[in-house]
């Protein structure tokens, strides 16, 4: 069977890593959370006490640091220099911080080459911000999801309050709409749509029907 290729962009909150995780599983491929890599790389500069504005320091470290992504039955697990940091990638700190680490060219010049590398193999889908543009600018299948704000803000509350983190709704909606500017904004592989993506607005839409129009166009590039 073609090892195919799926790329799932959009911003943050419109069910990416969800309907990701499923179509993998359906369809018996890799699943790679991209996101949660920029995530790893920030929680381990500020464990570190780096500035997210140090540019210089977040070269070293990306250029040093081990990164492994582990697929386990409940998820990606990220491993950092031999350590399991999953818990910490959803904590608010490295939310509001993760948009500015990412957009160092030499943070995202190393997470891009891993992200190309694991492409490469094919059977793979990948989800984040420029897989359909930069990484997997060939993919058999390029998605990109989206969902109004305020959804998106509401699904993020819910996940939040299950990780057991204390929040503020609205402080929820400020960050989301932030850090989408900030993504979109962002000189080197930039948060866009590319003009061969399916545009899939999930608002108010159900999970599994989602999955299940991905899965369609999956089947017909098989
Ligand atoms: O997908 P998630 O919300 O976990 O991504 C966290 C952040 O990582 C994004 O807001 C963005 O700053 C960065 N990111 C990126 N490129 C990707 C995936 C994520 O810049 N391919």
């Amino acid at each position: 069977m073609k090892r195919l290729r799926v790329a799932i962009d959009g911003p943050a909150g419109a069910g990416k890593s969800t309907i990701a995780r499923r179509v993998a599983e359906a369809l018996g491929l890799l699943y790679v959370d991209t996101g949660a890599m920029y995530r790893g790389i920030t929680w381990v500069a500020l464990q570190k006490g780096i500035d997210p504005v140090d540019a210089g320091a977040l070269a070293s470290l990306a250029r040093d640091v081990h990164m492994e992504l582990r697929p386990e039955k409940d998820g990606v697990r990220v491993w950092i220099d031999g350590k399991d940091i999953t818990p910490f990638l959803r904590d608010p700190r490295v939310s509001r911080a993760v948009p500015v680490v990412s957009g160092v060219p030499a943070v995202r010049g190393r997470m891009m080459e891993l992200q190309k590398e694991l492409a490469r193999r094919g059977g793979v889908v990948m989800d984040g911000r420029d897989i359909g543009t930069a990484i997997m600018p060939d993919a058999d299948v390029k998605v990109f999801l989206t969902a109004s704000l305020e959804e998106r803000a509401k699904r993020r509350v819910k996940e939040l309050r299950g990780y057991g983190h204390r929040i503020d709704p609205d402080q929820v909606g400020r960050d989301l709409a932030e850090r989408d500017r900030a993504d979109a904004a962002r000189e080197f592989s930039p948060l866009v749509k590319a003009p061969d993506a399916r545009l899939i607005d999930t608002t108010g839409r159900d999970v599994e029907s989602v999955v299940q129009e991905v899965l369609t166009l999956c089947r017909t590039r098989l």
